[in-house]
């Protein structure tokens, strides 16, 4: 773990409203996690990654620098983002099936599978707040939200950790905790919010998570309360959206049956919902485009935007080598 003084955190940006939302598509599935688990291959459950070619079971140093493709729309976003992996469990012989990923409504064309990407400065909204500087991410840093062990809600450590039962791609029927108690007519629509307020020392932690800081108190895009002392550093908040495509499965789903979709890391409960974040952006791009007011979605007039034909061209090898598709007898990596 490397570590900064807060005196040599780049400029801070003064107090302006950007946005960026853009898609990645699918790198790879497999089971690797340079965050938890760095060096382990394979590490204990499968991930869908999306992002740079850097990615790998070990991964430190400036991701951005060395990249040399990446999945995501903005061409200079070599950062990785992951999440677990989404399987049905088939309801009366007990198989599995990886539920793929379809990508958001209005992302661009061509993007295949995926993860939306947010990176959000005090709200999507204008509020009235008076903000703290935002600062960005610096190589190095990482982490992570939500924990696979965690089967309640535990109060604040599952804010800006939902699901929805997509109604239509575009109608997302309301927010909930938990995953759906009967089949969604379009598939499974998974948030995962990051905390926006940083130690301005660490680009990582033990636990991965305590270098951050979350003061949002409710879900969604809302306005961040000021940082703490503790965690002074404003940074951009990110954010995933993943749209899983459970609709295959609907009529394997008896009415009154429990729900029968399972994360990869073979947790039943939708409450294990977890993201990793590992920052990748060449230079200051990310930096240039947060320092911006009143743009959002358009790259911020800075970052350079790849066609998806490009991006979808960007691959990985398959390190780890396991069968994840069909029906399998276990969750990848479990007896
Ligand atoms: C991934 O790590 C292995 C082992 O260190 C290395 O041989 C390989 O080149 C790395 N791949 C990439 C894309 O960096
Ligand atoms: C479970 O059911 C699925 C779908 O009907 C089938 O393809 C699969 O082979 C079954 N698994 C076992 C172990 O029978
Ligand atoms: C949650 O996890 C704890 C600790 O592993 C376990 O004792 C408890 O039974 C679990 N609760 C549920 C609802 O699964
Ligand atoms: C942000 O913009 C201001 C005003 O244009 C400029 O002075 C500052 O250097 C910029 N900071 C970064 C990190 O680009």
């Amino acid at each position: 773990m490397k570590s900064f003084s807060v005196s040599v955190v780049a400029a801070l940006v003064a107090t302006v409203q950007a946005g960026l939302r853009f898609g990645c598509s699918t790198l790879t599935i497999q089971r690797l996690d340079p965050v938890v688990q760095p060096g382990q291959n394979p590490s204990t459950h499968l991930h869908h990654v999306v992002g740079g070619n850097q990615f790998n079971a070990t991964m430190t140093g400036d991701v951005g620098a060395r990249g040399t493709c990446t999945t995501c729309q903005m061409s200079q976003d070599f950062s990785n983002y992951w999440t677990a992996v989404m399987y049905f469990k088939h309801p009366t012989n007990g198989s599995y099936h990886r539920v793929p990923v379809i990508n958001n409504a209005a992302l661009a064309a061509g993007t295949t599978g995926g993860i939306t990407i947010y990176y959000t400065q005090y709200d999507l909204s204008k509020d009235n707040l008076k903000q703290q500087p935002i600062t960005v991410f610096r190589p190095g840093f990482r982490m992570t939200v939500g924990n696979p062990a965690t089967n309640a809600t535990e109060g604040a450590k599952h804010i800006g950790l939902s699901y929805n039962c997509l109604q239509t791609l575009l109608n997302r029927g309301p927010e909930m905790r938990d995953f759906p108690t009967k089949p969604c007519p379009a598939g499974i629509f998974v948030t995962h919010h990051f905390p926006a307020c940083w130690d301005g020392v660490n680009l990582d932690s033990p636990d991965h998570q305590s270098h951050m800081f979350n003061t949002i108190d409710l879900d969604g895009f809302t306005n961040a309360p000021p940082c703490p002392s503790s965690h002074p550093v404003r940074v951009p908040q990110v954010t995933y959206e993943t749209v899983w495509d459970t609709t295959q499965f609907s009529k394997l789903w008896k009415s009154g049956d429990p729900n029968p979709f399972v994360w990869s890391f073979e947790g039943d409960s939708g409450f294990g919902t977890h993201a990793d974040y590992m920052f990748g952006w060449k230079g200051d791009a990310l930096a240039l485009a947060m320092n911006k007011s009143e743009c959002f979605y358009d790259g911020c007039g800075s970052i350079t935007k790849q066609d998806m034909s490009v991006a979808n061209k960007c691959t990985v090898k398959d390190m780890v080598g396991e069968n994840i598709d069909g029906w399998v007898s276990h969750l990848p990596g479990f007896p």
